[in-house]
């Protein structure tokens, strides 16, 4: 009965002469939070609840979030995604506060809002709920990790998990350079629809380079900012200095052999050379002292 009242009512809310609030601006409200739907009508002396009517509805598709008749709630019509998560404040109808309050919010309730109330006249007003989620502080790997040369191209991941909206990156150099020409960024919406957000900027390596990025939620503002620093660690030797590098470092160990087996030859040379020396004088001073025993023997 409810489906055949409501395209009616509204077809006569042209006619209508009071006066229904909603904030102009979109409400936004945090994934897994709770939002307040404020909803404000105008009403000209007391008025018995039980002849009034309130209507929240899918502005879009006419479908009823919540229902106020009769004075009780009436949630048969309810669309089943809204269920058990929906409420009024039954001591502020009679105050013209119709505000909805709508629990757990997930990102398919974005979307835009129509309160409906009638008392004795009737008037309705659509807001916008947006849904936001913060995503994860962001990770930057690089990618290869290793070898790296200058000149070389790589490429540079930024990802984050589980946000909402669609996120803008910015990529900066460590000189705050704006990278943002070469990069390619993916959404992939799991089943709640929160986004994982991937950024790949393609560089071309120089020594001592950083690259940052920057992640902005459009309704949450600046995020998260993670940078990936190459060193000179990071960076292998280019083979060929490598080859020359080990070349010549064979050289020098040959080198060095061969000049340890020089100056051992030599050393031995010459200690054998001390020893003859050696043992000449000693038999020159024997035959000395022969010749001084020879002279007191005589
Ligand atoms: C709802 O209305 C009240 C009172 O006017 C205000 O304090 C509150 O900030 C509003 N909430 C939202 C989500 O608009
Ligand atoms: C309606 O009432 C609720 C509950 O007291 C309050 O939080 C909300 O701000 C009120 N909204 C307006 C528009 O007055
Ligand atoms: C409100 O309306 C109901 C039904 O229309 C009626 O029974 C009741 O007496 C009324 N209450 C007041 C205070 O007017
Ligand atoms: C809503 O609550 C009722 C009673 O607590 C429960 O039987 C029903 O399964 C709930 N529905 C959903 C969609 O959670
Ligand atoms: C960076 O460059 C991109 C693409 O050229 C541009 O869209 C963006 O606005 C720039 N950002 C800043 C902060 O300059
Ligand atoms: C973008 O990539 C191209 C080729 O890969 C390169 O020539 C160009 O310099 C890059 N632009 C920036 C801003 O890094
Ligand atoms: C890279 O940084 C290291 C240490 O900070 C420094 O010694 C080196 O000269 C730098 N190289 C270049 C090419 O800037």
């Amino acid at each position: 009965m409810l489906s055949l009242l409501l395209p009616a009512m509204l077809a006569i809310q042209a006619m209508a002469v009071m006066e229904v609030q909603v904030p102009e601006q979109p409400v936004v409200a945090l994934h897994g939070s709770n939002a307040m739907l404020n909803c404000s009508f105008s009403h000209t002396g007391p008025f018995n609840l039980s002849g009034m009517s309130i209507f929240w509805l899918l502005t879009d598709t006419k479908r009823s979030v919540h229902a106020y008749r009769d004075g009780r709630d009436q949630l048969v019509d309810q669309a089943d995604s809204f269920a058990n998560r929906t409420s009024l404040f039954p001591t502020q109808l009679a105050l013209g506060n119709a505000s909805l309050l709508l629990s757990k919010v997930v990102v398919a309730d974005e979307g835009s809002y129509t309160c409906f109330v009638r008392v004795h006249e009737h008037g309705s007003a659509a807001l916008l709920l947006q849904v936001a989620a913060p995503y994860s502080k962001p990770v930057v790997t690089l990618e290869p990790e290793s070898n790296l040369r200058p000149g070389d191209e790589v490429a540079l991941t930024c990802m984050a998990y589980d946000g909402y909206p669609e996120a803008s990156v910015m990529w900066q150099d460590g000189n705050g350079r704006n990278l943002t020409d070469n990069i390619t960024t993916s959404l992939v919406a799991n089943e709640e629809g929160l986004f994982t957000m991937t950024s790949v900027l393609t560089a071309v390596l120089e020594p001592n380079s950083t690259y940052s990025c920057r992640l902005i939620n459009p309704l949450l503002g600046e995020e998260g900012y993670a940078f990936v620093t190459v060193i000179g660690q990071n960076i292998a030797f280019p083979p060929v200095a490598l080859w020359v590098t080990v070349g010549l470092a064979v050289c020098l160990l040959v080198l060095l052999i061969a000049l340890a087996a020089v100056c051992r030859r030599k050393i031995k040379e010459s200690c054998e050379e001390a020893r003859r020396e050696a043992e000449e004088a000693k038999e020159l001073e024997e035959e000395e002292s022969k010749t001084a025993m020879m002279l007191l023997k005589s």
